[in-house]
């Protein structure tokens, strides 16, 4: 690892949590406050799982879905996903990919090329505030700052079904929170990086409480840190 390459490991804010905890409004504003690039890493996966649906592949297929993950280009930048060129921000959040995402990010293959590609990203960026689920465990253990959000389960799935109307489609907060616990122990008991906090992540419930006040409390933090250094 060469000396650029630490430093900018370490200028990470790494954000991670389950769906619904407020990893994306609060990384987006902690981007803004700290001048720094976001990398929104459940992009990645989903984008994956876009292309691997496109080819009528098996996603639970090992072998072939990680030739795919190799094989595509990626670009997550301000909130615009492209595959091979082709914007996927939308066909990404639709039902298809979010039923069938756990089970391409299960895969080691896969996440050994995503994590490549995140640690290239962070270093071309100079650092960057990454949200994700294994961001802190494992993606950038060095990083400044490691936030775990969490929030009830209710809450979450209110989030998540304002996040589906906004997108129109319909559908019941009971569904939503039946979806949502599937991914959640898919996401957390897979053998290779589970969702997890990090030994020294501070773990944050976003239940009820304004998302400035969050994101004040991480840039404090990691100006603490910046601070000491
Ligand atoms: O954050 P999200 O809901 O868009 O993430 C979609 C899926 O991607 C999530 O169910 C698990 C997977 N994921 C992962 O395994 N590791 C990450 N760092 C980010 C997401």
């Amino acid at each position: 690892m060469t000396d650029a390459f630490r430093d900018a490991a370490r200028r990470v804010v790494a954000i991670d949590g389950p769906s619904g905890s407020g990893k994306s409004t609060i990384a987006l504003g902690v981007a803004e406050a700290l001048g720094l690039q976001m990398l929104d890493t459940g992009a990645m996966y989903r984008a994956v799982t876009c292309a691997v649906l496109r080819a009528h592949a098996d996603p639970t297929d090992e072998e072939l879905v990680t030739t795919i993950a190799q094989a595509v280009r990626l670009d997550v930048t301000r909130g615009v996903t492209t595959l091979d060129g082709e914007d996927v921000s939308g066909a990404i959040r639709g039902p298809e990919v979010t039923a069938n995402v756990s089970e391409v990010s299960v895969h080691p293959g896969v996440r050994t090329e995503l994590v490549a590609k995140q640690r290239t990203w962070v270093a071309h960026h100079g650092g960057g505030v990454v949200e994700g689920r294994d961001i802190g465990s494992v993606v950038f253990p060095d990083a400044r700052v490691k936030v775990f959000l969490t929030a009830s389960d209710e809450e979450r799935a209110r989030r998540r079904q304002r996040d589906e109307a906004a997108a129109s489609r319909t559908v019941a907060v009971e569904a939503v929170q039946a979806a949502m616990a599937r991914r959640d122990a898919a996401d957390s008991t897979r053998a290779v990086s589970p969702l997890r906090a990090a030994d020294n992540a501070m773990i944050v419930d976003t239940t009820g409480r304004i998302p400035e006040d969050i994101v004040a409390e991480i840039v404090q933090a990691f100006r603490r840190v910046e601070g000491s250094n």
